[in-house]
């Protein structure tokens, strides 16, 4: 697999990370830690830093060239400079699950105006046509209504309610459980 991937939407360009884009994902980061941290797992050491968000790009790079994750991070084409959001296909598996586990975040000042509908429909769209899934999962806290509506107008469909699914915010939190199937993939690839 390629080790840099773009797609462009009507009003983004959505590019997985590189180097290049390390410092617009730093301050990406810096703007929005304390608006993202209730919706967040502990951050790693150091995520503050410049050299985190590099040796991000780095590893992310590698897992998408090893087939385990694809992200992207999110540039508004009239203001290409700043980072306004990230999303990630991980725990990507092949054979008869071909599944991915899919999360996202936008910039506080970039809600509200259908931008991260927008990315995902695209991103989405990739990983059913080029990567060939037929099974996408997303899931949420139950108190996070706009994550809830996101997904709703995705196409997703709720599938259960898991206890204690994830640390977040500092604590195991109850799960709503979606996923959006591709009518289109009858066997794996
Ligand atoms: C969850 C999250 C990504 C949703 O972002 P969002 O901007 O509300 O999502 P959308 O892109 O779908 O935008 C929908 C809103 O844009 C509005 N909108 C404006 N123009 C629009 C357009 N052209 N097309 C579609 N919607 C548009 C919609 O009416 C809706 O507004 P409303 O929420 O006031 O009803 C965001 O709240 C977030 O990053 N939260 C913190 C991290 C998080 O919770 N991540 C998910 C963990 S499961």
């Amino acid at each position: 697999m390629t080790t840099l991937l773009s797609l462009q939407t009507a009003r983004l360009t959505l590019v997985t990370p590189s180097t290049a884009t390390a410092a617009a994902a730093h301050a990406y980061f810096l703007r929005n830690q304390r608006y993202l941290a209730p919706w967040s797992p502990p951050a790693p050491p150091n995520i503050d830093t410049l050299a985190f968000w590099q040796d991000y790009a780095l590893k992310a790079r590698d897992a998408l060239t090893q087939g385990h994750l694809v992200r992207f991070w999110m540039f508004r084409n009239d203001e290409p400079s700043t980072m306004i959001g990230s999303f990630g296909f991980s725990q990507i598996f092949r054979g008869p699950f071909c599944s991915a586990t899919l999360g996202y975040q936008i910039d506080e000042a970039a809600q509200g105006q259908g931008l991260m509908f927008e990315a995902l429909d695209a991103g989405i769209e990739y990983m059913f046509g080029e990567q060939a899934l037929h099974r996408i999962a997303a899931n949420y806290l139950p108190h996070n209504v706009r994550s809830a509506r996101l997904l709703t107008r995705l196409g997703f469909r709720i599938e259960g309610y898991a206890e204690n699914y994830l640390f977040i915010d500092g604590a195991w939190r109850d799960h709503v459980l979606t996923a959006l199937i591709n009518p289109r993939l009858t066997a794996p690839d």
